[in-house]
């Protein structure tokens, strides 16, 4: 039987997994990424559950990523005058991981490793700067489809296309014949991400600083190996609908600096450092802002057809990453599993994500709430009971209460495939 022939659309995270899974399950892979080079920027990321499980798949994974975890230990939510009142931990266990993870790597440095462990190999095949223009299934209902670039690669056909192009995925728009925000389900929610020249730590690199203000603003800084901080801004509007971000997309869609602007006016004169960030945020070389959204949809794939990652289901709970490695691994598993039965192997990849997906994608109930109150009132309650939970050691308690999206390596278990490489 002649090698599968896959395209990957997407060179993030779930992309260059399943462009490893592929691999191993002897397919031929093209992977296709519309910029025109491996985007390294992003804050911290975490890799949980089914992630580490993933992860420790994947011959000498582990070490490369704990060489590049972040040194943090832990956050402290800070006052506006920068006085501390409250700090979480990490659980120094793996296998027991709290609001903090023990793999807490940045998005670039992930994406990087997924890319220098598969880019030479003889069966993957990169191409940067191109997208997917169309998808055409063949005369045969259940043949390869034949794919247009946007780009200037020559149109080439497929046995299936694997869209891994993020929770706003142009590709799952033109492979399921629907709408740009059909099957999103917005949080009333957006954040900027950017590296600030400014030590914002004080010279510790192993705590974070977390500083809330009303309206549901948080602004919270990480240690970075080189001497920067790297900062996240957030904004949750008290309405969850579509309207509540329409400024933040009209700023977007403006190009060039009204995205910034539209950030900075948010922030300014919100307290603790946030105006001397916004400065550096105005010349932050990596700045990368994206609205926070679920992705819902009723079926993972469509024909030869099929979504990975934030593209199938985003989740904004903190998991996505976790659920974008699983199910790149999941689908090669599937794929290597029902040889020459495509059709049965996307119904097991449903089949096996689906529990993981509507459980990882339950938002806890209070945890939003908790952690961007809207009003001065909300705000004062949540660090009152923030700081009372830190100081009374509690707060094994609470993230046990939180477990949803918090849990170990044991609570899934994903199934074992016998690989051809
Ligand atoms: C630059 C960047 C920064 C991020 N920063 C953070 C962060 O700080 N914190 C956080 O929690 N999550 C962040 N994320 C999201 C996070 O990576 C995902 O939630 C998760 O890891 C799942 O990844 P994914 O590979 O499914 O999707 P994504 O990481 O969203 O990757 C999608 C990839 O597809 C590419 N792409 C988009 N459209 C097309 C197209 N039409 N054709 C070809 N390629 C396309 C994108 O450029 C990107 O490389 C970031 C994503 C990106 C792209
Ligand atoms: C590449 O794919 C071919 C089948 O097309 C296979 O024989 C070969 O072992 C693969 N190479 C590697 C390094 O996996």
């Amino acid at each position: 039987m002649p090698p599968l022939r896959v395209l990957v659309v997407g060179a993030s995270i779930a992309g260059p997994t399943a462009a490893y899974w592929f691999a191993r399950a002897g397919a031929k892979v093209t992977v296709i990424e519309r910029f025109p080079h491996l985007r390294t920027n992003g804050q911290n990321i975490d890799i949980r559950t089914v992630g580490v499980t993933v992860m420790r798949k994947m011959p000498g994974m582990e070490e490369a990523v704990r060489a590049k975890t972040i040194p943090l230990k832990c956050i402290a939510a800070v006052r506006s005058d920068g006085r501390p009142f409250g700090v979480i931990s990490t659980t120094g266990n793996p296998d027991q991981q709290s609001l903090v993870s023990e793999f807490e790597i940045y998005r670039g440095d992930l994406s990087q490793i997924l890319y220098d462990r598969t880019h030479a190999h003889p069966n993957i095949t990169y191409i940067f700067g191109e997208q997917v223009a169309s998808i055409q299934q063949h005369d045969q209902a259940d043949g390869p489809v034949k794919v247009e670039f946007a780009s200037g690669s020559p149109t080439m056909e497929f046995d299936l296309v694997v869209s891994c192009d993020g929770a706003t995925s142009r590709t799952r728009a033109i492979g399921l014949g629907v709408g740009m925000r059909d099957y999103l389900e917005p949080t009333g929610t957006w954040a900027a991400f950017f590296s600030a020249k400014q030590d914002l730590l004080d010279g510790n690199n192993k705590m974070g600083k977390a500083y809330n203000a009303v309206g549901g603003r948080i602004i919270a800084a990480g240690p970075d190996p080189s001497g920067v901080s790297r900062v996240v801004l957030m904004k949750r509007y008290a309405q969850k609908d579509s309207s509540a971000t329409q400024p933040f997309r009209d700023a977007m869609n403006q190009g060039g600096d009204a995205l910034r602007q539209f950030v900075a006016q948010t922030y300014r004169g919100a307290g603790w450092k946030c105006d001397e960030v916004i400065k550096d945020m105005m010349e932050a070389e990596d700045f990368y802002a994206s609205e926070i959204v679920h992705v819902k949809v009723p079926r993972l794939s469509k024909g030869r057809f099929v979504l990975v990652g934030d593209a199938g289901y985003a989740a904004s709970t903190g998991t996505g990453t976790s659920l974008a490695m699983a199910g790149a691994y999941v689908l090669a598993g599937e794929v290597c599993k029902h040889k020459g039965d495509l059709a049965g192997a996307l119904q097991g990849y449903e089949d096996v994500m689906r529990p993981l997906i509507d459980d990882m994608q339950k938002v806890p109930p209070l945890l939003p709430v908790f952690f961007t109150p809207q009003t001065a009132w909300g705000l004062w309650l949540r660090n009152m009971v923030f700081a009372f939970v830190c100081w009374s050691g509690i707060l094994s308690l609470t993230q046990k209460f939180f477990s949803g999206a918090f849990a170990g390596t044991e609570r899934y278990q994903l199934p074992q495939y016998e690989w051809q490489e």
